[in-house]
């Protein structure tokens, strides 16, 4: 059945949600995320395979959250208990909605974290704290943020409180207003990036650490990673685009929409990269630094160019408002659920769906500072030793990135793709073009999921 609108409101036009969905997959993931992940696993083959899982396995799944988020019109615990009534399937797929809540909750407890050190860095930007800094200098500066927990914990605490206020207000008024300037401004910074990159004398090593593929490198982990970015990257997996695609407009093309969001997202992660590596190469860096990396490269680039305090400030500003953009969509579910069903008004459910994330984020804080030393334990499979485990921020991003997401991605292209009628499935979607509607249906029920088993298979070293 096809439903016209949500209880909790409905973006104004197309293009809003466009810039919802784009300010919901564009944030860390690409600025902070995808350089870090990427130098740590060797660069080329991993960015190769990310954008394929981008293409093969992110397109067809986004295409396939939003159709269901529009079909359900609700929050995905009860999108997916509906359409499973609806479809008279079982009611277990409620499920889907439920591991996304959980994976939610989670990353948004690190996320809320790390967008409190880019707060920080705005500051110490807007101060001229970069002057004069050499790379040491800067991981020196680095290091001091991270293992101070109080300041931290300001930081964390002052970030939440942003998304609660957003959130608390509800789809349209706060969010749309803030995406439509942001995206076009982050864009051109990160141009304004490149060209200082390319202006440092090592612009091409770094274009060749992130395209030029050693295949030798490429382990299990390696792919599994990759996939993990690609769904982190795109939102997908969690119903975050599920909840965005309930307040999209019946007549809104979904092919379009998302063909859109993935490209901007790709472009503005491909920036970042050909941003930031050449700058590692330039001051004798090493790609491996970790989830500081872009904190403690950018600094240098700043301190050094013309103009470099505005700049700064401006980019960690962009930095820290393409986060809010993303945080908030990772909090909808969750507040969507809690006014479905609990009767909460929106700012009493963003106020305990905040609360919890960041109680959560204390853990990611603590991470670098007093239970900086990883737990876990060693396991055997397939004939090699592995140690599993790491510090709670590793292994929420672990968990959450490479098993929670897939996971949940690989229920919704089974979902869409084998349990739906094709029919209420090609009626949601309303491609025009049968061969293009044909293209997805196969990918989605076979490229998608068989891709998503074999990278989890290949990880455990089962293949
Ligand atoms: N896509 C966001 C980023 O790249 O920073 C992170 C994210 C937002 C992941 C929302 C998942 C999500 F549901
Ligand atoms: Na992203």
């Amino acid at each position: 059945m096809r439903r016209e609108s949500s209880i909790h409101g409905q973006w104004s036009s197309k293009l809003v949600f466009i810039l919802a969905a784009t300010g919901s997959a564009v944030g860390l993931g690409n600025i902070w995320r995808f350089p870090y992940i990427a130098g740590e696993n060797g660069g080329g083959a991993f960015v190769l395979i990310y954008l394929a899982c981008i293409l093969l396995i992110g397109l067809p799944i986004m295409m396939a959250e939003i159709a269901l988020g529009r079909r359900g019109r609700q929050s995905p615990i009860n999108t997916m208990a509906t359409l499973s009534r609806e479809e008279g399937l079982h009611r277990a797929w409620g499920f889907v909605g439920w591991l996304g809540v959980a994976a939610g909750f989670i990353i948004l407890s690190y996320y809320s974290v790390i967008a409190g050190w880019s707060l920080s860095y705005v500051f110490r930007a807007a101060g001229g704290a970069f002057t004069g800094l050499d790379a040491d200098g800067v991981r020196g500066m680095f290091n001091a943020l991270v293992s101070d927990p109080e300041r931290l914990l300001a930081w964390h605490t002052l970030f939440m409180i942003m998304n609660v206020l957003v959130v608390a207000r509800g789809v349209r008024s706060g969010l749309e207003k803030a995406v439509k300037f942001l995206m076009p401004a982050l864009f051109g910074l990160l141009l304004l990036l490149v060209g200082y990159s390319m202006s440092q004398g090592h612009f091409m090593e770094g274009v060749s650490f992130l395209f030029k593929p050693d295949w030798s490198e490429v382990s299990g982990d390696t792919i599994l990673l990759a996939m993990g970015q690609a769904f982190f990257t795109l939102s997908l997996g969690m119903g975050a685009i599920m909840i965005y695609g309930s307040y999209l407009s019946s007549k809104a093309s979904i092919l379009k929409t998302s063909a859109t969001v993935v490209s901007a997202d790709t472009a503005v992660a491909l920036l970042a990269g050909l941003a930031i590596f050449p700058i590692v190469f330039a001051s004798g860096l090493a790609p491996g630094e970790g989830p500081g990396l872009i904190f403690i490269t950018l600094p240098m680039a700043f301190a050094e160019m013309p103009g470099g305090l505005i700049f700064g400030t401006l980019f960690f500003l962009l930095l820290v408002t393409a986060a809010w953009t993303s945080s908030i969509s990772l909090m909808e579910p969750a507040v969507a659920w809690l006014v479905e069903n609990r009767g909460f008004d929106r700012p009493m459910a963003a106020v305990i769906v905040g609360g919890i994330a960041w109680f959560l984020g204390l853990g990611t804080i603590l991470s670098f500072s007093l239970w900086s030393n990883p737990i876990g334990f060693s396991l055997t499979i397939g004939g090699e030793a592995t140690f599993i485990g790491g510090t709670l921020f590793e292994m929420a991003d672990y968990l959450t990135s490479n098993i929670m997401l897939p996971l949940g991605g690989l229920l919704i292209a089974l979902f869409v793709g084998w349990r739906m009628t094709q029919r209420s499935v090609e009626d949601e979607l309303g491609l025009h073009s049968r061969v293009l509607f044909k293209a997805w249906y196969y990918v989605l029920r076979f490229a998608a999921p068989i891709g998503i088993l074999l990278v989890f298979l290949k990880a455990v070293n089962l293949i």
